[in-house]
């Protein structure tokens, strides 16, 4: 019989958790203790959940953290990305660049502005917005760029800044992947000209329903409490005479504000954010080197000689060549390793500029798809040289998240990853190639690849 577990072979990975200590914590996020539920529990006591105090406090600390001068919260990261296109001054027929792999907060708020977004490509190597397929998508239109720090590798920041500056672009980071992380040795979301992250439970900083975002721009900043912050929409809060007409009512009609049950949950976990981070950095090291010989596989990392680091390494990504395992699918790969008990599926994140809403759906009654409602040009026209996007997924896969160092639980998943590859000609013959669409954490309806 085969060693393969999917042949009835015994699975690699045989620790399940079950109790305390052995292991049943490997991947629960985020680590909750008793500082974290007397904190939330105070602001249920006191009845503060819609107060601003403790989200101030939040704010304060999160922007001494950074090393921004000013942050605000917000009740979800599309939110807090939504305020920073609109502080930005994306407008009626502006074009905002955005990567095609990432989650579609990223970027589709943007139509709800009468702006429009044109996808770029990704770089293979880091799976963030790629400078070099970035100039060609320029127009007299463009208006901004959305940086992803794509599952916590930090974006090629220097070249895509370079570029914003040459043709006189804002420049938001989306640091939802990458709370903490760092570009040469600054902090992710302090590059550009604002920075705006989720901090929703399945984030690396995870905190609830809950968004921030930062700038050191006190204008960027105004306009940003002026879109969906009534709350500190007022004359006395405001420097700008220009808001001060309509200060009270939000000028986007939005309510952002943050739960305080968040903030006060926010404040604990920035105490220990940075320490967590580190053990997760160490676990993820210790698996990377036990892989690194192993063909077929590899892990997306950051090198780190310049300062740059993967905080929280949120969702790590292998990268998967099915070239140095005689052709075998992903999809046939990632069965055989689930049947070895490394829970894993084809894909990353599916590309955006297929998805239905970008390329069809007339979200706001204009006679024609939202994409173009406001635009003079079909900018889908420009999709066609998306090849790396359109073929990531076939590609690449999340590795599960280690949040402990435990050399003796990712030992085991080591040795899986070992054992497939090292049997993968078996898995040849029953290997019926990729089905469907590969990728998405949530069922997106896609069109088919053509
Ligand atoms: C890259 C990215 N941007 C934005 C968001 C949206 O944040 P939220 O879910 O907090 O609204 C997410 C995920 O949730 C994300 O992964």
């Amino acid at each position: 019989m085969s060693e393969l577990a999917i042949f009835g072979g015994e699975p690699a990975v045989t620790y399940v958790g079950t109790g305390k200590n052995d292991g049943s914590d490997m991947f629960k996020w985020p680590v909750v203790t008793d500082e974290d539920r007397a904190a939330v529990l105070d602001v249920i006591n006191k009845g503060a959940m819609s107060g601003t105090d403790i989200t101030r406090e939040f704010e304060r600390e999160f922007c001494e953290w950074m090393g921004a001068k000013y942050a605000l919260g917000t009740n979800n990261g599309t939110a807090a990305l939504h305020a920073a296109m609109f502080a930005c001054g994306l407008g009626r027929g502006d074009e905002i660049i955005c990567p095609s792999i990432t989650f579609w907060a990223s970027c589709t708020s943007a139509y709800s502005l009468g702006a429009t977004v044109v996808f770029a490509d990704v770089d293979p190597e880091t799976l963030c917005l790629d400078p070099k397929k970035l100039e060609e998508k320029i127009t007299d239109k463009t208006k901004a760029i959305m940086v992803v720090h794509y599952c916590a590798h930090p974006a090629d920041m220097d070249a895509i800044m370079a570029i914003a500056k040459k043709h006189n672009l804002k420049v938001i980071e989306d640091v939802s992947h990458a709370q903490g992380g760092k570009y040469k040795g600054k902090m992710l979301g302090t590059i550009g000209d604002i920075g705006a992250a989720s901090l929703m439970s399945g984030k690396s900083f995870a905190i609830g329903e809950a968004g921030m975002l930062w700038t050191d721009n006190q204008e960027i900043y105004e306009r940003a409490v002026a879109f969906g912050s009534y709350e500190r929409f007022y004359t006395y809060e405001m420097q700008s005479e220009e808001l001060k007409k309509y200060a009270g009512a939000p000028l986007g009609g939005f309510k952002h504000r943050m739960h305080q049950v968040s903030a006060a949950m926010g404040r604990v976990q920035l105490r220990h954010y940075d320490d967590r981070c580190a053990e997760i950095n160490k676990a993820v090291k210790y698996f990377e080197a036990g892989i690194k010989d192993i063909p077929g596989i590899r892990l997306v990392h950051v090198d780190e000689s310049d300062g740059s680091t993967m905080a929280g390494w949120y969702v790590p990504v292998i990268r998967y060549n099915p070239d140095e395992l005689g052709g075998l699918s992903i999809t046939r790969f990632c069965e055989a390793m689930r049947a070895e008990g490394v829970s894993v599926n084809p894909g990353v994140n599916r590309p955006l500029h297929t998805h239905p809403v970008h390329t069809m759906a007339d979200v706001y009654h204009d006679g024609k798809p939202t994409y173009r409602a406001f635009s003079d040009r079909d900018i889908r026209e420009g999709d066609k040289d998306l090849s790396v996007s359109s073929i990531i997924n076939e590609q690449a896969f999340f590795l599960p998240w280690f949040k402990h160092y435990r050399p003796e639980i990712i030992d085991q998943y080591i040795a899986a990853f070992k054992k497939v590859v090292e049997n993968h000609k078996e898995l040849l013959e029953g290997d019926k190639g990729n089905q469907g669409t590969l990728g998405g954490w949530f069922r997106f309806n896609h069109a088919k690849k053509s």
